[in-house]
């Protein structure tokens, strides 16, 4: 693993420790421990509701075997996946997370939480998944760079017919980009103070935020041999940040939807 995807596997640790379900949905209101399970996890159905409704009306994924949600968290999305799917495979970067994923979902017995330190999903064959869902993930990610080996990634392990939804911002203010609270986390991180001291006493947090352009996306995913379903502007849009959920598949020889067979 190089230096900067450790670094940020840290920050996800820290906040896996710190506030879990907060550095999720961070909502100011429900910081420091303030999330309700039950409404947390509700908020996760809701979610996977729309998404059905998608899905329907997208005509993909052809089947409904496997689905990865590709940084879990402690699960809100994977849980909410499970009755739609035979299994669900939630991913995340942080041991923490995954711990309290376990726990948390350890009754619902389709799904298995991974953690993956890699840059990419070398530990799952190509064409493996017939969903792969990602929300605030890839946002948090630290380079462009970072964000385009998971997408193309998430091509290769995408089984024909399947469907990819993953959110991406497309453009950052530069005001939003400077995020001195996160830096400042970073260096007294490395001086050796405590992460609970500067999380609870200096109201620190190590959350990055990081974007790629529609089009660059639009590219790297049409080089990997998927098809762009759609590119819809997405609910960021109140905090300035802009960003896109991509409607992506993989051609599985059939005629698309609207072609003639
Ligand atoms: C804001 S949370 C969103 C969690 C979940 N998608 C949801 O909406 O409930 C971001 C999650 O992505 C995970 N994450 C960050 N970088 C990752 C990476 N490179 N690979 C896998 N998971 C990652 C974090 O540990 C964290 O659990």
């Amino acid at each position: 693993m190089n230096r900067s995807l450790r670094r940020h596997q840290r920050d996800w640790e820290d906040l896996g420790d710190l506030d879990p379900c907060w550095a999720i949905l961070a909502y100011p209101e429900r910081r420091f421990g303030r999330w309700d399970h039950d409404e947390f996890f509700r908020s996760g159905a809701v979610e996977i509701a729309r998404l059905t409704v998608d899905m329907q009306g997208l005509g993909y994924p052809v089947r409904r075997e496997r689905a990865l949600d590709f940084g879990c968290g402690v699960g809100r999305l994977t849980r909410a996946l499970a009755p739609h799917f035979r299994h669900c495979h939630g991913v995340d970067v942080s041991a923490p997370m995954i711990a309290a994923a376990g726990k948390l979902n350890a009754e619902v017995s389709n799904c298995a939480f991974v953690l993956n330190g890699h840059p990419d999903l070398r530990m799952f064959p190509a064409g493996h998944f017939d969903l792969i869902y990602s929300v605030l993930v890839l946002q948090h990610l630290p380079t462009r760079a970072a964000i385009a080996a998971y997408v193309a990634d998430f091509a290769r392990v995408l089984a024909p017919g399947g469907l990819l939804v993953c959110q991406i911002p497309s453009h950052i203010p530069l005001r939003r980009r400077l995020q001195p609270r996160r830096r400042l986390y970073g260096i007294l991180r490395s001086l050796g103070v405590d992460p609970r001291v500067l999380y609870h006493r200096l109201g620190l947090f190590p959350m990055r935020m990081t974007s790629l352009a529609e089009p660059d996306v639009r590219a790297l995913l049409t080089a990997a041999g998927a098809r762009v379903l759609e590119g819809r502007a997405d609910a960021m849009a109140s905090t300035a940040i802009e960003s896109r959920t991509y409607y992506v598949t993989t051609p599985d020889g059939r005629a698309e939807p609207g072609e003639p067979a």
